[in-house]
């Protein structure tokens, strides 16, 4: 899987008479764990897939940005100079978003034809939205010709988000889309955006996702609760504890249980989460380096009762499936990923038991939602990129 860049050729060349002169592509991602943690200034543990989101097109001489959407069938016009939220074709937004930033930064950006095809589910926690994000970037780069340092291209994927789209999201849906390298995870500390690459190889497993084909609902508000939920936490510790910690990273377990008493139950929980998450996180990055499944496999699961009872952001779906994934004798381990509230799951699954795993987990999810699921699995996929047009 990914684009068809043949296809999206000849796509241009039907839509708009001449070839395309510029290519770019960015990748989803599915996160292995480290799950709401990055607006926390915690650790993530994300790899890019092999679904994908292409543009090819041609620069213009004058402010106007001319987008084919092919997955959508839909066309929009629009011009630069106005970089508004276009409720009409609000799929454009990821792009004028991108060029709004980019003008905010002083960056040369150049009207253009395009045309967008991808083929990262969208709504499904897999990223689609950094994708296209990732993708108008590099396309956006190659027209001004300009490059942006990686960290600075996944925050100003991230300030689209939040500034333009109004989503307090963090940093590390982009940054996997912008940095991903194939056959690796890459493990981020989202305070000092240093990474490393760590390799996925084990001999015996696979990552299989597995989507509850159940959109999302209501994820924008419930998320920007959440966070607003972990900077109530960390008032109290600041003021309980006299300290200047500004985020949970900044705090142990010790800290929160030590306020408590102090703390409502709410904010308590969700900071009990992203502070034990952290902690999962460290140890499944020394689990994934010792090539240690069954570890790794238990750090999964743990992660997904947190996200459950404590985080609340798991939906009956996404748990009737990681149930049924762990009643599985192949299965490791199994969670939801990206922000939840639907969406889809992140299985490790020993490789010989693949096949019976992915039949064993759609019939008994469509026996107990009566839900037709879809099962994939991606290799660890390369970040975002130019592409021969
Ligand atoms: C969404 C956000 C990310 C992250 C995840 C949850 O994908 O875009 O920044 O917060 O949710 O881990």
């Amino acid at each position: 899987m990914s684009t068809n860049i043949n296809r999206l050729r000849e796509i241009f060349q039907q839509r708009f008479h001449q070839a395309p002169e510029i290519g770019a592509r960015a990748p989803g991602r599915v996160n292995i764990i480290g799950e709401h943690t990055d607006y926390n200034h915690g650790y993530v543990l994300p790899m890019a897939i092999e679904h994908d989101t292409a543009i090819l097109g041609r620069t213009r001489p004058d402010a106007v940005l001319r987008i084919y959407a092919a997955n959508l069938d839909r066309f929009a016009e629009l011009n630069l100079e106005q970089r508004t939220r276009n409720a009409e074709e609000p799929w454009t937004d990821y792009i004028v978003g991108v060029a709004d930033e980019l003008f905010k930064l002083g960056r040369d950006v150049r009207g253009a034809d395009m045309v967008v095809m991808g083929d990262v589910p969208v709504g499904c926690g897999l990223s689609s939205s950094a994708a296209l994000e990732m993708a108008a970037l590099v396309f956006f780069e190659q027209a001004g010709g300009f490059t942006l340092d990686d960290a600075e291209a996944a925050r100003l994927g991230q300030r689209v988000e939040n500034h333009f789209l109004g989503l307090s999201t963090g940093i590390m849906d982009q940054f996997i889309s912008r940095c991903g390298k194939a056959g690796q995870a890459l493990f981020l500390d989202c305070r000092s955006y240093e990474y490393r690459l760590t390799p996925i190889n084990f001999d015996d497993a696979l990552f299989v996702i597995a989507n509850t084909a159940c959109p999302r609902g209501l994820t924008a508000s419930k998320y920007n609760e959440r966070v607003a939920e972990c900077g109530q936490a960390v008032t109290a510790l600041q003021t309980q504890l006299g300290t200047g910690g500004a985020h949970l990273r900044d705090y142990s377990l010790d800290d929160l249980r030590n306020i408590q008493d102090t703390l409502d139950d709410i904010p308590f929980r969700r900071a009990r989460h992203v502070i034990t998450e952290n902690e999962r996180t460290l140890a499944a990055r020394e689990a994934m380096g010792a090539s240690d499944v069954q570890a790794l496999g238990r750090l999964m699961d743990a992660s997904d009762a947190s996200l459950r009872v404590d985080y609340e952001v798991t939906s009956r779906e996404l748990d009737v499936m990681t149930l049924i994934a762990r009643q599985h004798p192949a299965c490791f381990g199994a969670r939801m990923t990206g922000a939840g509230f639907g969406g889809c799951t992140i299985n490790l699954v020993q490789k010989d038991g693949v096949a019976a795993f992915q039949d064993f987990l759609l019939e008994h999810y469509q026996k107990e939602t009566g839900i037709t699921g879809e099962t994939f699995v991606s290799s660890p996929a390369a970040g975002a990129a130019p592409v021969v047009p």
